[in-house]
Formats: structure tokens, sequence, C-alpha cells
């Protein structure tokens, strides 16, 4: 059996980004191949201490984990739920990792440049972060792991560390496929990148303040549908899809897509040459706020036990199948 994996961060609510970027095509794919690959999906704990928390990270972690339920997700025996500390082998091979990644390639990551620019109190762990994401995958000897485009260059980044890892101490590391494979595995023909509602030329983000820029899962409906109805378009008049010219346009095509689960040539191709921006923006907006208003009402009937429940059966699964890679590598380069 093969494995599919991916994780979210819990530092605050998700955005809209996270949940059409990531979690809603995890959600599909896993309820599509569940019956004969493993499905993990854990919550990155360590990850999510690089940076400030909003509220307590705990809370954080249950309602994320709510979230993949509220959106669908049906667990089975082969979907293994698990957060990132609760299996050490996490960490351990991040070190073993870190003796192999180099200097030069960590620091030309764009997240670590972004996240790290004009600041020279920049903690460690963001320029080691895709270093223990690539032991988050390594561990599990995943091949596909669907994620927003921001991260494909840390996927990149995986394939190039394990390789070097294999050539130096023999076939350890299965070796995650490319950033086309993953997104042709996605069933897309471009990695989704959902923009900022205000500065479309920007990723919609948690951490950028202004309010009306994206959308929190847990906005009211109408809210987020007030928000979808003042984001920033153009003055081409006329619809288009075109990240470049029309990315304001283009965003609200591709959430629309997304959202509606329609493939995004059928949204484009409805709209293109229309004029009135304030009927897409209508439109969206109403299956933005029809969406959340499901989500938020599903979220409501999971209670915090069955969570718990589905965590210790998911951290007992990772942690037999983390330990026994970890102490292949350990092996490898000597350790044992
Ligand atoms: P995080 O929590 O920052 O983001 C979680 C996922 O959401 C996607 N994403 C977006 N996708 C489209 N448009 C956006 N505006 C947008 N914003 C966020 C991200 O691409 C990501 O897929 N490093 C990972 C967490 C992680 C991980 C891993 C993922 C740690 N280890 C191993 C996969 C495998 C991250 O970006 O988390």
């Amino acid at each position: 059996m093969k494995t599919i994996l991916t994780g979210i961060r819990a530092n605050s609510v998700l955005t809209l980004g996270n949940y059409l970027g990531a979690l809603i095509p995890m959600v599909r794919l896993a309820n599509h191949y569940s019956a004969d690959n493993h499905i993990n999906i854990f919550i990155p704990d360590l990850h999510s201490i690089i940076s400030d928390i909003d509220g307590s990270l705990q809370d954080n972690i249950i309602r994320t984990l709510k979230y993949w339920l509220a959106a669908g997700l049906v667990v089975n025996e082969n979907i293994h739920i698990y957060r990132q500390s609760y299996v050490p082998a996490h960490s351990e091979l991040c070190w073993i990792l870190n003796c192999t990644a180099t200097m030069g390639e960590t620091s030309r990551m764009i997240q670590y440049k972004e996240k790290s620019k004009g600041q020279d109190t920049c903690n460690v762990g963001i320029f080691d972060y895709p270093i223990l994401m690539a032991a988050d995958i390594l561990l599990y000897g995943a091949e596909f792991v669907p994620i927003g485009e921001d991260q494909f260059q840390h996927i990149e980044l995986t394939r190039d560390i394990a390789m070097r890892f294999n050539r130096k101490y023999g076939e350890v590391f299965t070796i995650p496929a490319k950033t086309a494979d993953q997104i042709k595995f996605m069933g897309l023909s471009n990695g989704i990148r959902i923009r900022d509602l205000l500065s479309p030329e920007k990723k919609m983000s948690k951490s950028t303040p202004a309010e009306n820029s994206k959308i929190m899962l847990d906005d009211d409906p109408t809210r987020a549908a007030k928000k979808i109805m003042s984001a920033t378009t153009d003055s081409i008049g006329r619809i288009r899809y075109d990240m470049f010219t029309q990315p304001g346009i283009s965003n609200l095509l591709q959430i629309e897509a997304l959202v509606t689960d329609t493939p995004l040539e059928n949204v484009v191709q409805k709209w293109t040459g229309e004029t009135s921006y304030g009927e897409l923006k209508r439109t969206v907006a109403e299956s933005v706020s029809k969406m959340l208003a499901d989500l938020q009402s599903n979220l409501a009937q999971i209670s915090d036990e069955e969570v718990l429940r589905i965590l210790q059966a998911g951290e007992s699964y990772a942690n037999e199948v983390a330990n026994r890679k970890l102490h292949e590598a350990q092996k490898a380069v000597g350790l044992r």
C-alpha cells in the first residue's frame, strides 16, 4: 500500500486558502484512495511554534482536526491522524537530515527568505522548517503530498535531500513524486494559490493583518460574503482567467470552482467575456457563505472525545511506522 500524506499547522483558525489549497484536495483524495492506500494527516505542531500562536495551541489543534472531519473526511482503518510532536521520530530524523542538507539549499527557500526578511532575530526553527518537513514525509515513504503551491519548493528540497542520503548511505528513503506529478495526482493543471482578497498579487495568509484580505473558516457567513463583495478586481471590465493581468477576478473564478467542486475550465468557460464583476462577486459570495455555514454546522456536531479517540489510534500507528524507518536511517549512518 502507498502512503498519501499532508499536514496543516494549527497557529490559528484556518483560512480559506488552507481549506481550498490543501484540506479539501486531501479530503477528496482520501475518500477516493483510502480503500487501498494509507492516508496520513497530521498536525505539524512543532512547525506551529516557529511563529506566534493566536489563542491556545491545544485548542487550535483540536479545532483544526475537527475541520478535517467537518469537511467530509470519512475515517477508516487506513486513515491515520496524528500530532507531529507525539511521534518523536520526526525530530530525530530531522537532526540526521540536517547533516545531509546544506545551508545553501535551505537559505534559498522562499518561505524562509520571506519570513526572515529584515530580521536578525529570526529563529533557527524558521530556517530548519523544511528539513523537519522532509522528515515528516520521508519517515512514512509518502510519494504524494497534497499541498498548496507555496509548499512545492519544500517537496523539491525533500527529494534532493532523500536522493543525496540514498546515494551516500544506501536506499533508505522513498523519493516523493516531482511537483508536476504531484499536481497531476491532485487532478489539477496548476498548483493552488488562493490570493489575498485586497492585494491579489499576494497569497491569502493568516498572518496578513487586514481582516478583509482573508476569509477565516470561523467567519460569520454573511461577513465572509461581504469580504468577497469588497474584493479588489481591476478596471478592464471584462472577465477573463489570467492571474497576471486580472489576478483578483481570476482568484474569484478559482474560489468558485474549488468551493463548488466544478472543474476550473467549466467555471472559466461560463464567465469568460461577461462584464458584470458584481454578478460574479455575488455568485462567489453565495457559494462561500453556503460552504462556511455547512462546515460550521458540521463542526459543531463533532466532540473533543471523538477527535482524541482518532488521535490515539493514529499516533500508535505513526510511532510504529516512523520508528521503523528512523531505525533504518540510524543504522545507515552508523548510529546503530
Ligand atoms: P501551513 O499550515 O502553513 O499550510 C497548510 C497548507 O495550506 C496551504 N496553503 C494554501 N494553499 C493555497 N492558497 C493559499 N493561500 C494557501 N495558504 C496555505 C499550504 O500550501 C499547505 O499545504 N509546511 C506545511 C505544513 C507541513 C507539511 C509537512 C505539509 C509540515 N510538514 C509535511 C505536508 C507534508 C504548511 O505550509 O503548513
